[in-house]
């Protein structure tokens, strides 16, 4: 990888140094050096933790699709499952063969006859004509495939109850509203990285109980609080390591740490998941990697911004000399002045944005429009991409292969983002990704059901996790500087909705088997679309006020693709934007004010 080149071309003694915003003083430190390359391998155990967080419940609640009604009295008899089945399963009713991944038997239906009676009798095959019942004594699960209880199999939460899965799921994610709200204020009152330890303590000790819940609400509780640190155990840490790295490689290492290190942890859980074979054991074992979080202190730098915005403006100064010691790196002391004198004007800079609110967004009516889409653009993807990790649960036969496989592209992905983002531009990339998704959702339902649907959904995968990383830096470049953060957040809040329902998209199953990809399909192909209704944000100059907001992106042709055509004044703005180098304003922070942003 050619991230952490060495940079060298800084330009010092001639005159005095000119140090305007916290981006200017890094190339004097060292802006991808050897403490960069240390906050790089620090991000590996909390995307771990992130990546454990959101999907440890898929397998915490993970049940077998093969159930049936358990009957004790067969079980004094030398029986096997299929000999029990027929004497006391009728075939699944009309309902049931509508819904995913069919067994030829009932589910949730027992004959109701009196079983002793009958075997004394001889009768080893049920009749048609027996009364049907809802099973009366729980299930038994075919553990072929899923080799271990999971809560849901042990508290049954099958047949009329399939729905508390997805509602402890839900509960995850109101937990992390919730917590984005408390440890949002700690971060902002008390600093980084308590808000970094506090969060992942947090997470650690409720993942914990996790293991020793016994009911649906003590579940719910547990996992409430454990999504409480969803999020901000990461992102965090995610975004002071970015802020310490240069301008120029922020994309780089965004899409690459993140890129790698997600496509691996995601990609391991389910095995982890699968030779653990104990829901218990595996939430202990996934709250793991949160330990490290309490080396946080030691660690982790905190954020020289946070300082600065805190007007603790000698820590600051303190924590880039520690940057520039450790990168080996001499640095004149009147470069250092010349950026305390420029703090004040940054923290003035700041503040002038402080009166905005996210009302701001909607008072200008195009800034108003772009804002709406950027919103449901953003809340479909979710949908989308959440829609298709949940779905997952439906195509067997091999869950743990299949979610293996899909969380790795998040890795091609990665590449391909790094490759081609910044000359295809965002629009025709992300109408792309989210229409290919499209595409390979609705050839899935066509496919007969196995291995070459589970990979047309895989493919489809790939597409929403493209688009997913493209909206994450799609709403920052577009939107405003004075009003750039609180749109984000605004955007990232809303997201946390989609999230909520994304987990009942499976339940369309019940209506008919195909209505989850249908669904999935046909929301990528209108969310593809929507791109197209927004500004291309390539090599355009980030707007700075409402109006340049509003106004963002008028002149724009819609055929416009950067790559390959472009107008005499658009190459104007290209040129001027070339020489500022800056492409990326989701990690280019103008201002002190971070971004509150993740990827999903
Ligand atoms: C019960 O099944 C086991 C294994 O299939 C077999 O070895 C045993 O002989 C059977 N016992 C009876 C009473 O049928
Ligand atoms: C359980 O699942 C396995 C693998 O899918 C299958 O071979 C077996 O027949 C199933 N057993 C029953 C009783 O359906
Ligand atoms: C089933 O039949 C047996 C033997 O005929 C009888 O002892 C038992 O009470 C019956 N069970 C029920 C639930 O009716």
């Amino acid at each position: 990888m050619t991230v952490m080149v060495e940079n060298t071309k800084v330009e010092e003694g001639n005159g005095p140094a000119k140090i305007e915003t916290f981006d200017d003083i890094l190339p004097y430190v060292g802006e991808a050096s050897r403490y960069q390359w240390f906050l790089f391998i620090l991000l590996l155990p909390f995307t771990f933790v992130y990546a454990f967080l959101y999907f440890a419940q898929f397998f915490l609640t993970l049940v077998p699709a093969e159930h049936w009604c358990m009957i004790p009295e067969l079980n004094h008899y030398n029986f096997t499952d299929f000999e029990k089945i027929a004497i006391g399963i009728p075939p699944a009713t009309n309902e049931e063969l509508k819904l995913e991944s069919v067994t030829s038997f009932s589910r949730c239906y027992m004959y109701d006859v009196n079983y002793t009676e009958l075997l004394e009798q001889g009768v080893r095959q049920a009749n048609l004509s027996w009364p049907i019942v809802r099973c009366k004594q729980g299930w038994t699960f075919n553990h072929t495939m899923i080799t271990y209880a999971s809560i849901a199999t042990e508290l049954e939460w099958v047949c009329d109850k399939t729905f508390l899965g997805s509602a402890a799921q839900s509960a995850f994610f109101v937990g992390s509203i919730i917590g984005g709200l408390i440890f949002g204020y700690i971060a902002d009152h008390y600093g980084r990285i308590p808000a970094l330890v506090s969060c992942n303590a947090v997470g650690f000790f409720a993942s914990i109980a996790t293991a020793f819940c016994n009911s649906f609400w003590s579940f719910c509780v547990a996992r409430l609080i454990v999504g409480s640190s969803f999020d901000n155990c990461f992102n965090v840490l995610f975004i002071i390591v970015i802020e310490y790295v240069g301008p120029k490689y922020r994309t780089l290492v965004a899409n690459m740490s993140f890129g790698i290190y997600f496509a691996a942890a995601a990609s391991l859980l389910p095995w982890i998941a699968y030779w653990i074979a104990d829901w218990r054991i595996l939430s202990v074992v996934t709250a793991f990697p949160m330990i490290v979080a309490f080396l946080g202190p030691w660690l982790v730098p905190e954020s020289a911004r946070w300082y600065i915005m805190s007007g603790n403006i000698d820590k600051a100064i303190g924590m880039l000399k520690k940057f520039a010691k450790v990168n080996g790196k001499e640095v004149k002391q009147e470069v250092f002045e010349a950026f305390e004198k420029s703090c004040k004007n940054i923290i003035e800079k700041d503040q002038s944005h402080n009166q905005y609110t996210v009302l701001h967004l909607f008072k200008l009516p195009r800034l108003a429009r772009i804002t709406v889409m950027l919103v449901i653009y953003w809340l479909l993807i979710i949908l989308v991409f959440d829609g298709h990790v949940w779905n997952m649960k439906l195509l067997h036969p091999d869950v743990f292969t299949s979610f293996s496989i899909a969380s790795l592209t998040e890795l091609p992905a990665a590449i391909l983002l790094a490759l081609f983002l910044d000359r295809w531009g965002r629009r025709w990339m992300g109408f792309a990704s989210m229409f290919i998704c499209g595409v390979f959702s609705l050839i899935a339902i066509g496919t007969p059901v196995g291995t070459l649907t589970v990979t047309m959904a895989i493919l489809a995968r790939l597409g929403v996790n493209i688009a997913a990383n493209i909206g994450f830096q799609y709403a920052a470049e577009m939107l405003p500087t004075v009003v750039r953060a609180q749109g984000v957040s605004l955007i990232h809040i809303i997201g946390y909705i989609a999230h909520i329902v994304g987990p009942y998209v499976i339940y369309l199953a019940d209506v008919n088997q195909n209505l989850p990809l249908i669904v999935l399909g046909l929301l990528s192909f209108f969310d593809a679309f929507l791109t197209l209704a927004l500004p291309e944000t390539l090599d355009q100059d980030l707007p700075e006020t409402l109006q340049e907001g509003n106004d963002f992106g008028i002149d724009q042709s819609f055929w416009w693709i950067p790559c390959i055509s472009s107008t005499p004044k658009l190459k104007k703005s290209l040129r001027k934007k070339k020489k500022e180098g800056m492409t990326n304003a989701a990690f280019h922070h103008g201002s002190i004010q971070t971004i509150d942003c993740t990827r999903l």
